[in-house]
């Protein structure tokens, strides 16, 4: 059984992924997460039951921490998932952006420089290709870095430095750049749990602009499986773009949202645009599908109805994460105070 570091294993797709990789039995996971606002126990709260991973509670930007946790632990591989996530935010503050995804990850590529042998998968985002115009091509590997928001400069960074360190240090490392994930666990901060949440509790559902800008939704399954393809047999070196070849506009997913939900089309409200909003994101992820086998494997009518219907029935996880209520779990479980 192979012991893999996940760092931000209690947020979104890091809790999905330590899901499904102790439920293939494959791996031994060791989840390294600094639960801040974004990251929750609660979505690992079956997983750390068992006996198949291990929490650390810490900060990647931690150089002793990060590599105590490297001795003590002795993992093959790091899936470096740890992120500051939410562009809303990056445009309000950008420098806890900087310090997680920039320093962050050069704290985890020095630690990984003692051990040769060791695979980092350094998880990015279609977001460091900038923005599409309608008729445009998807983002490719080789479409250059034209990042437009602090998030976006901040992941861009630390893929550059990734890549400095397969050069000039010999790393083992690939970079993954994925479109929007939606699914279980994800904060309700963003697009999807945030309109379905607030189409259920009758609050206005803030559409930014016109509403018309694209994203390609991919489900968080289909990114986890793309990871462990990377992991598993990605080139050392080498960039992988996954997406769903599902582009609809915001418009077009807030009408599935209000038709599955049952609420009025009145909670619709059209707010002021985010500043710089990327108007199109696109992927072809046709690498992936040649040199990993991977494809997507959700339709997004079907995904999309899955995840809406996990917020309807899980109103106590949204609950809990949105007051902080998961603190207790934490401190109940390991017997200690955050
Ligand atoms: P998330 O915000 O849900 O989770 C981030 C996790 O990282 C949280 O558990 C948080 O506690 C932890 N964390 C933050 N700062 C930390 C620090 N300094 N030290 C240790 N842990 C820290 O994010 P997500 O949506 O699950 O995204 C995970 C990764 O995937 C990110 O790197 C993101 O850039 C990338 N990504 C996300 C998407 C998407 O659609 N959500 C798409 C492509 C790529
Ligand atoms: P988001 O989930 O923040 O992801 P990203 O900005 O990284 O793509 O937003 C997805 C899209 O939804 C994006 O075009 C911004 C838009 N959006 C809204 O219209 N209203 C909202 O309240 C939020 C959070 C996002």
């Amino acid at each position: 059984m192979q012991r893999v570091l996940v760092t931000g294993g209690a947020g979104f797709i890091g809790s999905n992924l330590v899901r499904m990789m102790v439920e293939s039995g494959r791996y031994h996971v060791v989840v390294l997460d600094a639960l801040t606002y974004a990251g929750n126990l609660a979505n690992l709260a079956d997983v750390l039951a068992g006996d198949r991973c291990d929490f650390e509670h810490g900060n990647i930007c931690d150089a002793a921490f990060v590599r105590s946790v490297l001795q003590r632990h002795s993992p093959t591989s790091i899936l470096h998932l740890a992120a500051e996530s939410h562009v809303d935010r990056s445009i309000a503050s950008a420098a806890p952006f900087v310090e997680t995804n920039v320093m962050g990850t050069l704290v985890l590529l020095e630690a990984v420089r003692a051990y040769p042998q060791m695979r980092f998968v350094h998880v990015s985002t279609d977001e460091v290709y900038g923005t599409l115009g309608p008729d445009d091509a998807p983002f490719t590997e080789t479409t250059p870095l034209d990042p437009t928001s602090p998030y976006a400069a901040s992941k861009a960074a630390s893929d550059l430095l990734v890549q400095s360190f397969i050069r000039t240090h010999s790393v083992d490392a690939v970079i993954t750049r994925c479109s929007n994930n939606y699914g279980p666990f994800q904060f309700p901060e963003k697009f999807i749990p945030l309109m379905t949440l607030n189409a259920l509790e009758g609050r206005p559902l803030p559409i930014y602009g016109d509403g018309l800008q694209v994203r390609d939704w991919l489900h968080v399954d289909d990114h986890c499986r793309g990871i462990l393809a990377a992991l598993e047999r990605g080139t050392t070196g080498s960039v992988y773009n996954f997406g769903g070849y599902g582009e609809r506009t915001n418009e077009e997913m807030v009408s599935a949202i209000l038709a599955q939900t049952g609420a009025s089309a009145d909670l619709k409200t059209y707010v002021t645009d985010r500043k710089a909003h990327d108007r199109r994101y696109a992927i072809n992820a046709d690498k992936a599908r040649h040199e990993l086998g991977w494809a997507p494997e959700r339709e997004l009518e079907e995904g999309l109805r899955s995840t809406i219907a996990w917020y309807m029935q899980n109103r106590a996880w949204s609950d809990n994460v949105r007051t902080g209520a998961y603190r207790t779990y934490y401190e109940t479980h390991y017997n200690t105070t955050l």
